[in-house]
C-alpha cells in the first residue's frame, strides 16, 4: 500500500471504539520494529517523526523508507510530523509526501492558535492531508521543547469545541493529565474532563505523553474517545537499554547488525505491546 492520512485510519477507531497508536521512530531499526510489530498484529499504524526526526534523518530519506516500507505491507500505515509549529516546515513535509501533520499552536493565545490552525488545514485539506492540532498544553520535553508543570494547561472542554469548529482539524490533542517523556510520578488523567470533551466533540481525540502511562488508564481512556495514542520515550528506552546490554556483555562488539538488531527486537516488543492494549489488533 501507500503511505495514506490518518483519517480513514482514526474515523475507523473511533466508529469501533479502540485506538491506533502512533511511535516516534528515529532510524531505520525503530521504522522496521513499528512496520513488522504492526503486520504480525494485523494493525493500522501511525509512525510519527517530530521536526527534530525530520532534520536528523532527512526528510527525503524518511519518505523513502516510509515508501518503501508500507509498499512491502498489507496494513494501513500512515507517515505524521509530529508537533511541529513551523508552517513552512510543514508545508516541506506536506510537499515532500506525508499525509499527516500536527500544527502545534498550543503555546500561543486561543484566537492566535485558531487562526495558524485553520491556515495549516486550509493548505492541507486541498491535498487531503489530515491535521491535529492541540488546545491545552501537554507538560514535559518533546524534542528541544520543554514545557514545566507549572505551564502545563489541561483543555477546556467548551474551548475545544469552539477550537474544532473554527479550525476544522481532524483530530484534537487533548490535555488531561499527561507529559512528555518520563514520569517523576505516577501520573493522575482527568478521566471525567476528557468524558466531557467527548461528549461535545466529534473527531477522534489524540493521547499524548503516553509513555509510562498504565495499561488500565490506557483501556480507560480509549472508552472515551481517544482514538490515536502517542508513544516515543517507551521505545526510545526499549532501544537504548538493549544496546547498553549488549555492549556490556560484549564490550568489543562493533557490528552494527549485532548490536542492532537485538534493540530493533526490544522496541518491536513495546510496539506489540501497545498494540494489543489500544485495541487496534486484528483490524485489517
Ligand atoms: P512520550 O514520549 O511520553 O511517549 O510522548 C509521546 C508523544 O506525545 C509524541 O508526540
Ligand atoms: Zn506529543
Amino acid at each position: 500500500m501507500d503511505i495514506i492520512s490518518t483519517k480513514e485510519i482514526l474515523l475507523d477507531a473511533k466508529r469501533n471504539k479502540y485506538a491506533v497508536p502512533a511511535f516516534n521512530i528515529h532510524n531505520l531499526e525503530t521504522i522496521q520494529a513499528v512496520l513488522e510489530g504492526a503486520t504480525e498484529l494485523k494493525s493500522p499504524v501511525i509512525i510519527a517523526t517530530t521536526p527534530g526526526t525530520v532534520n536528523y534523518a532527512g526528510l527525503e530519506y524518511l519518505v523513502s523508507i516510509l515508501k518503501a516500507g508500507a509498499k512491502k505491507t498489507n496494513i494501513p500505515v500512515a507517515l505524521h510530523l509530529d508537533h511541529c509549529s513551523d508552517e513552512d516546515f510543514i508545508k516541506k513535509c506536506i510537499n515532500a509526501g506525508y499525509k499527516s501533520v500536527m500544527i502545534d499552536a498550543s503555546m500561543e493565545s486561543f484566537e492566535r492558535n485558531i487562526h495558524i490552525t485553520r491556515r495549516i488545514v486550509e493548505f492541507a485539506h486541498k491535498q487531503r492531508v489530515t491535521v491535529e492540532a492541540e488546545l491545552g498544553r501537554v507538560g514535559g520535553q518533546e524534542d528541544n521543547r520543554i514545557i514545566d508543570d507549572k505551564d502545563a494547561l489541561l483543555t477546556d472542554p467548551n474551548m475545544a469545541l469552539e477550537f474544532a469548529d473554527k479550525t476544522a482539524i481532524d483530530s484534537l490533542a487533548v490535555a488531561i493529565g499527561t507529559a512528555h517523556g518520563v514520569y517523576k510520578l505516577e501520573p493522575k488523567l482527568d478521566f471525567d474532563r476528557l468524558e466531557r470533551i467527548n461528549e461535545i466533540i466529534d473527531i477522534p481525540l489524540v493521547l499524548h505523553g503516553a509513555s509510562g502511562v498504565g495499561d488500565g488508564d490506557i483501556i480507560e481512556v480509549v472508552k472515551n474517545g481517544i482514538c490515536k495514542v502517542n508513544i516515543a520515550t517507551e521505545i526510545k528506552i526499549s532501544f537504548a537499554e538493549e544496546i547498553k546490554r549488549y555492549f556490556n556483555q560484549n564490550p568489543t562488539a562493533n557490528d552494527p547488525r549485532d548490536y542492532l538488531t537485538p534493540a530493533k527486537s526490544a522496541a518491536k516488543k513495546v510496539v506489540m505491546d501497545k498494540i494489543r492494549i489500544c485495541g487496534s489488533e486484528n483490524r485489517v
